[in-house]
């Protein structure tokens, strides 16, 4: 079919020419609720852009491809990557093909790296959005071919390929690495652009297991140059390995720094990364608060009671929201620039904040459950990093739990 006839697609100018009908896929993700209630997430761009500098500071020339899978790690993946690609970010990884597909309906014309590498029948769709498809074993190699020898996609089709180093999640292992060079040296509808692996242990408090990983990763690659597999770009960084100058290569991966969390090798030791700014802050507005005599039991199952006559304030986040239940008698939110710490059950909708120490707290104050407040009372800020403290995990899942029912405000300061 001539490629006048195909379906609107979003694709870069350099796009393969494709001479088929595309099944197109549109993935859905929920318009920011017109916010009728106080409680969003405000995402700062500025801060943003400072983070890709500091990051390729890091870099030290090697090209710098963020990772904004789980959309944007949970900061709203089309303004991210559309600041990110005005700012010189070098490209994009996503883990799905849907949020690659999210990203050029966005606009964004850099490439983008599909690191799951799971395609569903959709390969041709890959080819025609002019996405950079992560592959592994022959079946998704073929599959790419079968474009090529059928006729629909002009050769070659360029992939990265994902060696597994010592992760054991994804890529091919190092026993299949002569095999699948082998095979791709007889694929010449196939080009190996990249070469990727992904580090286990790249904020271990040594960097033994990295260094292991490294050595595989050049041992990898010898084996495919043996079958005549030179990849121009090789790329084996995350946030963590770039802030130790280690793995750098040709590209580098940076996630959770781009949105201002450094990982570190301990925790409270100090971070990897310093300097950077967190981008998001999540507030909400106090909408009741009420006094509780001595014993008074505060939320679901009575697990806080008042130890004195108390002040309450319920704010309405939850759960549902991504503020964890875990975080039950736990964490502190921020009220006038002070702390007021979270008392009872988180519930799925609402929470409840002990203020009895901040005086003149009211209706409609601002309470901020992650990112800074400047109050009367007081100036202090909340990270991910504190708040996955609380919860006993990591501020990635601190971030990308903050739900879609909580709308993204993006900010220009
Ligand atoms: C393959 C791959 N590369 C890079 C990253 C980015 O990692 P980080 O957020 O630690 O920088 C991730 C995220 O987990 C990943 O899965």
């Amino acid at each position: 079919m001539a490629q006048s006839s195909m379906p609107k697609l979003t694709a870069p100018d350099s796009e393969p020419l494709v001479r088929a009908e595309v099944r197109v896929l549109r993935p859905r993700r929920a318009a920011p609720a017109d916010a009728v209630r106080p409680t969003r997430a405000e995402v700062n761009l500025e801060a943003l852009r400072h983070n890709l500098r500091v990051v390729q500071r890091h870099a030290a020339g090697a090209k710098v491809w963020a990772v904004l899978k789980a959309d944007s790690y949970g900061h709203g993946a089309a303004a991210v990557a559309r600041t990110l690609e005005r700012a010189g970010a070098d490209g994009f990884c996503v883990a799905l093909l849907e949020e690659a597909i999210e990203l050029r309906e966005a606009g964004i014309r850099k490439s983008i790296l599909v690191m799951g590498g799971y395609y569903a029948d959709a390969h041709l769709e890959v080819v025609a959005r002019g996405l950079v498809p992560v592959v592994f074993d022959t079946e998704q190699i073929d599959a790419f071919a079968r474009l090529v020898r059928g006729g629909l996609v002009e050769a070659p089709i360029k992939v990265h390929l994902k060696i597994d180093t010592g992760m054991a999640r994804l890529g091919v292992p190092m026993g299949g690495v002569a095999k699948l060079a082998a095979y791709l040296a007889d694929t010449p509808e196939i080009e190996v652009a990249g070469l990727m692996t992904h580090l286990a242990c790249a904020d271990a408090p040594t960097n033994e297991e990295t260094a292991e990983q490294m050595l595989r990763f050049d041992e990898a690659t010898a084996t495919l140059a043996r079958h005549g597999i030179r990849a121009p770009l090789r790329h084996a960084a995350n946030s963590a390995a770039i802030g130790r100058s280690q793995a750098r290569l040709d590209a580098v991966r940076p996630g959770i720094a781009i949105f201002g969390t450094s990982p570190r090798s301990l925790p409270g030791s100090a971070p990897l990364i310093p300097d950077l700014r967190q981008v998001i802050r999540v507030r909400t507005e106090i909408i009741d608060v009420r006094e509780v005599d001595a014993g008074a039991p505060v939320g679901y199952g009575a697990l806080w009671r008042a130890p004195r006559r108390s002040r309450i304030a319920t704010i309405p986040m939850g759960y549902a929201d991504g503020l964890s239940r875990q975080l039950s008698n736990k964490g502190h939110v921020l009220v006038r620039g002070m702390r007021a710490p979270i008392v009872g059950a988180v519930s799925m909708d609402m929470s409840m904040v002990d203020v009895t120490d901040l005086p003149g707290v009211a209706l409609r104050d601002e309470a901020v459950i992650l990112g800074g407040q400047e109050g009367v009372l007081g100036k202090d800020a909340i990270s991910a990093d504190e708040v996955a403290g609380h919860m006993g995990t990591i501020p990635w899942e601190v971030l990308t739990q903050i739900s879609r029912r909580v709308p993204r405000f993006y900010r220009e300061p």
